[in-house]
């Protein structure tokens, strides 16, 4: 027994300390270069892992660039194999030595993807992938010592690793908000291999979750740009008229690199003004200089070219100026009560076609909710794309930018949270200088809790710290605590032919939600002549019909009242219907245009009589996709609450909004004071 028990120790000695040598071995012994190649490669994952994202660089539209857009290799990975990733062969894009080599995948001979683009209209196979998909595609580059070099990303959804020339350069969670990584060490003289998996599964503490009323388009949806910048360069500005004095232009500069304190000179000459600061040791320096630029606004979106220098870099950006603030229950836009005449939408492109990737799509967007007589637009549920905002800015609508904290997200786990804050970080540091966005919003829909209200708290502070001078909002829902009390109590009774029962207004409070004291413009979400006749006729005697017909003929009696003297929006309402389904007003019919526009009708008139409701984004500018929409022959996996199809053709509700919306601006266009409490 002696004799077993000392000849396995000495067995086991020996083979531990042969496995401690290969390690060693491995991890710093001199191996041929393929083989360093992976051991850098692991060792470069375990080194990016949790690495640092580089902060953003601001608008490089104004920069030397190289895009590598256009089309792509890719591999469809469904169990975004171990097999691939070990030893990084897909990352690194192995070649087989020869007929000997094992190796299971390949990028050649197979899939193809365009960039930017999504892969669910790319492919029919891919319309409701949800996983991962590796790219490839090499590029060649010429050395250039005074130069940094970032790999910019417009975004990709959802869960990016980004590996150049065989060594994992960083990983990046967040669909829909612009990153990107360092890569000047990275580069080499000649061709440069490029291999970015993305995944686009959610999971419970992510944001948002699996559970969306939008179709989650993976890929790279936006431009990927290789960029280059002086050593020491501006990254990123401020430039905004002074929350205080409109005649004043107030902001910062900071710059990234070797010499971070220099002087910067910022300049509007159209306007014939301009100031020069000294940049300190941390690379920032605070502007303020007089300025009295025409003000931007919806009816005159003007735009001024600012040129912002330093010894060895200068940008330049087309900047509109304009106030934005609330007064009691008025939004003041440059000096002025506003009443938002505004549409929500998704960041689809319509036609059959995905994501919105380029500048056509978002001008043929844009230009039906002009047609509808919009000045304002929710751009739901999450970060849109620079071209969207840029396009907003130059066509002159207001816009809401939210990130997409979407129903029950997980509000009590740290990730969630700090995921929330870097997508506000990095929402609000690529748009900062917008006229066009004046509302950031934190959150649509999310159920009411102490864990949700600390994590709003905690997304108001964030917004608050990163851009004190624009406007916090969050779409609440009409919960069933709001509706139960004031259907039951009111609908109900009238449905069932005791008028006398119910109250001359059926009141619903906002304020049941802390969100609304905790935002500056509380918003909401109802559904008055859609979503609450069911669930009402489910709970009595009554039949939908007649639970639908009470409502419809009762709208004018619906009030939404908040003991807060702030404004309110009302961020949806609407009802769906298919572009050519008719039917007599009389059927109530769901889905015909008819009912569509009656709701439309009856909605506008409810809410005209409310004057503490400053702002209206009826719920939706157009068709559009979404997995949890079921009704075959009729929905087809879409959303048919728009106004156009995704065709664009319009149903009898647009026009119902168009003149609406028509005579608010007439009204607020006659300037007259009197009205202009009215409009
Ligand atoms: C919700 C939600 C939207 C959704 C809409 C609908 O309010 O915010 O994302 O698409 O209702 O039901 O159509």
């Amino acid at each position: 027994m002696r004799k077993i028990f000392w000849i396995s120790s000495v067995v086991l000695f020996v083979a531990g300390a042969a496995s401690l040598a290969l390690t060693a071995y491995l991890w710093f012994g001199d191996w041929p270069e393929d083989v360093k190649e992976i051991i850098d490669f692991e060792r470069s994952v375990a080194e990016t892992e949790h690495a640092q994202l580089t902060p953003l660089v601001m608008n490089i539209g104004s920069r030397s660039t190289m895009s590598l857009d256009g089309t792509w290799k890719a591999l469809v990975d469904p169990n975004k194999s171990m097999l691939g990733r070990l030893f990084g062969v897909i990352a690194r894009n192995a070649q087989p030595e020869g007929p000997s080599e094992l190796l299971e995948f390949s990028f050649d001979n197979g899939q193809t993807l365009n960039v930017p683009g999504d892969w669910n209209t790319q492919d029919d196979r891919l319309y409701f992938y949800r996983g991962m998909v590796w790219y490839k595609r090499t590029f060649d580059y010429g050395f250039d010592f005074t130069k940094r070099s970032f790999l910019y990303f417009g975004a990709a959804n959802y869960d990016a690793s980004v590996y150049l020339n065989g060594k994992r350069v960083g990983r990046h969670v967040g669909g829909h908000t612009a990153f990107n990584f360092e890569v000047t060490g990275l580069l080499e003289d000649g061709e440069n291999l490029l291999v970015v998996s993305v995944d686009n599964e959610h999971a419970a503490h992510d944001i948002p979750t699996p559970m969306t009323d939008w179709q989650n388009y993976g890929g790279l949806t936006r431009s990927v740009t290789l960029v280059h910048v002086p050593r020491t360069f501006l990254r990123e500005y401020h430039v905004q008229l002074a929350k205080d004095d409109p005649k004043r232009i107030k902001g910062w500069v900071l710059l990234d690199g070797e010499y971070p304190s220099q002087k910067v000179k910022v300049s509007i000459p159209e306007l014939g003004v301009e100031t020069e600061v000294t940049t300190g040791s941390d690379g920032r320096a605070e502007i303020d200089f007089a300025a009295t630029p025409q003000l931007w606004s919806p009816e005159e979106p003007k735009l001024y070219r600012v040129e912002i220098t330093c010894n060895d870099d200068a940008v330049v950006d087309e900047i509109g100026f304009r106030t934005i603030e609330v007064s009691g229950t008025e939004i003041i836009l440059n000096g002025e009560s506003v009443f938002l005449r505004g549409i929500s939408m998704h960041e689809e492109a319509g036609l059959g076609r995905g994501r919105v990737n380029a500048k056509e799509h978002a001008d043929w967007l844009l230009g039906q909710a002009k047609e509808l007589n919009a000045n304002f637009i929710r751009y739901a549920h999450y970060p849109y794309s620079e071209v969207m905002t840029r396009a907003a800015d130059r066509a002159g609508f207001l816009v809401w930018a939210e990130i997409p904290v979407y129903w029950n997200v997980d509000f009590e786990n740290p990730y969630t949270q700090e995921l929330g804050r870097r997508q506000l970080g990095e929402m609000i540091g690529r748009d900062r200088n917008r006229a066009s966005v004046i509302f950031w919003s934190i959150a649509n829909e999310t159920p009411i809790s102490d864990a949700r209200n600390a994590f709003m708290q905690d997304m108001a502070d964030t917004v608050r710290a990163l851009d004190p001078t624009r406007l916090i909002s969050a779409a609440i829902l009409t919960g069933p605590e709001m509706l139960l009390t004031m259907l039951g109590s009111n609908v109900l009774p009238m449905a069932m032919g005791l008028d006398f029962l119910s109250a001359e207004e059926w009141v619903l409070r906002i304020d049941q939600d802390p969100l609304a004291e905790i935002v500056d413009v509380p918003a909401l979400n109802e559904y008055f002549g859609w979503y609450y006749s069911t669930p009402l006729a489910a709970m009595s005697p009554i039949s939908t019909y007649t639970a639908r017909k009470t409502v419809i003929e009762n709208m004018h009696r619906v009030r939404f009242k908040t003991v807060f003297e702030k404004p309110l929006i009302i961020s949806e309402m609407g009802a769906g219907a298919k572009y050519g389904k008719h039917a007599s007003e009389g059927e109530l019919a769901t889905f015909s245009e008819e009912y569509q526009a009656m709701v439309y009708r009856e909605q506008l008139a409810m809410l005209e009589a409310q004057p503490q409701i400053r702002g209206l984004s009826p719920w939706i500018l157009k068709d559009f996709r979404s997995p949890m929409r079921l009704y075959q022959g009729v929905q087809d996996y879409w959303n048919l609450k728009g106004l156009i199809s995704d065709q664009g053709e319009k149903k009898l509700a647009f026009s119902v909004l168009r003149d609406h919306y028509a005579i608010r601006a007439a009204r607020s266009a006659a300037k007259h004071p009197a009205e202009q409490a009215l409009q």
